[in-house]
């Protein structure tokens, strides 16, 4: 059987269903091929489950540490069963809404496993659909270490996110985004937490300075970071697997996750015996996002770079629009804002002091910590801003990277993006008005600093 549609999308993640939207938006017909559930990773293993956990957590450390507020309160353990309930929720209601968007936008779901077999055309369980445009937007998967097997005590995220018990001890192989925050969530609720990282320090593609943050902030929970350290290997035996690390070391523990990255979902989807042109299994594309075929276009997490939901939005958003002739602009990759929800949270848009100073030369910097903002005070939270401006300390210069550590700040990422994305200058930023008493008054505190006139800072 065959048919066809203006664009037919081969994934349902968010960029797949983004680009699904916008299209059936534009006046287009659309046709959406998804194997498992609509909302893919993020909202079924991903950005929505970890970030309820950690919700959880918080709530756990708002009733521990009740005292210093003048709360009494006991904090009698975790109800993992009650977390799930919550959790999936969540998850069940925002699916329920998306479900409701991909009626309201009459955009046809084709269930099954697709694949691409060139011609701009997808085939699912032997019916062949064919599209003025296709859409690759199968996602990613997490990774895990050649010769490691998964197992009971030997997890990804996706296992670490319905686990029926809160593990004792854990180890987590990876100190990037996925590691922190599952060691955040079980840092509070009761874990022994090692962290063993290859690379010399955490989060290591945050500035230098977030990552000193966040090592300070774990210290003080509790969290063992063992950087620069190499693993070795991993067995299971009765009730725990023991991990061997470069140098002797053997860490017993209940659980190992393994948060090492996540690799593009391509092999499976028929892209290489059709042609389309990868890079170690990434689709290759132009600043457009057209593959080398023509009229096929890939979106999220199959393309190199940031593998963040938002960007999956934004891509597939471009796309649809690029269909349409639209000419939309292209994305700038330094401009997307990115969020880690550990405790403490991390956030940053544009440029580390390193790119601005490889890319502009003359660079200067400000911190301007959290121990002055009165928010943050009444929170209990430390932790800063960083503005990096391009140009030396006299130099009228762009503000090109705001990196930010502490409790909440990821909310205050939308004003950062603006501020970088609009290319503002310090002193135009310091003529604003914030709301005392916010949290984003330190970015205001911050750029007047930066323009020479600080208020509650040394100057
Ligand atoms: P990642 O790339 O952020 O971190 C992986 C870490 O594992 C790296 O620091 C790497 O050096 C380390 N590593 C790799 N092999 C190792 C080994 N053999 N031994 C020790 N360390 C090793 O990947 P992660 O944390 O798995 O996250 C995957 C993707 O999902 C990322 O792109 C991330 O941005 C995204 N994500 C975003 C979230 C957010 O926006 N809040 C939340 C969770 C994931």
């Amino acid at each position: 059987m065959t048919k066809s549609s203006d664009v037919v999308v081969l994934g349902a993640g968010s960029g797949g269903y983004a680009s699904a939207f916008r299209a059936a938006q534009l006046g287009m017909s659309v046709t959406l091929v998804e194997k498992d559930k609509v909302g893919g990773t993020c909202l079924h293993r991903g950005c929505i489950p970890t970030k309820a956990l950690l919700h959880s957590a918080e709530v756990a450390d708002t009733m521990k540490f009740g005292e210093p507020f003048g709360v009494r309160g006991r904090f009698d353990g975790i109800d993992i069963d009650g977390v799930h309930r919550y959790k999936d929720g969540v998850v069940a209601k925002l699916y329920k809404g998306l479900q409701g968007l991909v009626s309201h936008h009459k955009i046809d779901v084709v269930p099954g496993h697709g694949r691409y077999v060139g011609a701009r055309s997808v085939e699912v369980d032997g019916e062949r659909i064919t599209g003025g445009s296709v859409v690759l937007a199968t996602g990613s998967y997490a990774r895990t270490i050649a010769g490691l097997e998964l197992g009971d005590r030997i997890v990804t995220s996706d296992q670490a996110l319905t686990l029926r018990t809160v593990p004792k001890r854990v180890v987590i192989l990876g100190g990037g985004v996925i590691g922190v925050e599952f060691a955040s969530v079980w840092a509070s609720f009761g874990a022994e937490v090692t962290i063993v990282e290859a690379l010399p320090r955490l989060v290591a593609n945050e500035d230098e300075w977030v990552s000193k943050q966040l090592t300070r902030a774990f210290r003080k929970s509790g969290i063992t970071m063992r950087t620069a350290t190499k693993f070795v290997s991993a067995h299971e035996h009765d009730d725990l697997v023991s991990i061997a690390l470069d140098g002797g070391d053997i860490i017993d523990a209940e659980l190992l996750l393994i948060a090492v990255g996540r690799g593009p979902n391509t092999a499976d989807a028929g892209l290489v015996e059709a042609g389309i042109e990868l890079d170690r299994g990434f689709v290759t594309v132009n600043d457009r996002l057209r593959t080398n075929h023509e009229g096929v276009y890939a979106v999220g997490d199959v393309v190199p770079g940031l593998q963040l939901a938002h960007r999956g939005f934004q891509h597939g958003v471009f796309v649809a629009e690029e269909i349409a002739g639209l000419n939309p602009t292209p994305i700038d990759e330094s401009g997307i804002p990115r969020v880690t929800y550990s405790n403490p949270e991390l956030a940053s848009v544009g440029l580390t002091e390193d790119q601005a100073r490889e890319r502009h030369g003359d660079v200067t910097t400000l911190v301007y910590d959290l121990a002055g903002n009165g928010k943050s005070q009444i929170l209990g939270t430390s932790g800063g801003v960083k503005l990096v401006k391009a140009g030396g300390p006299e130099a009228d210069g762009p503000v090109v990277g705001i990196h930010l550590a502490g409790g909440r700040v990821g909310e205050m990422i939308s004003e950062a993006q603006l501020v970088v994305n609009w290319g503002a200058h310090p002193n135009e930023v310091a003529q604003l008005v914030h709301a005392h008493p916010t949290q984003s008054e330190a970015l205001g505190e911050a750029h007047l600093a930066l323009a020479g006139k600080p208020l509650h800072a040394h100057g």
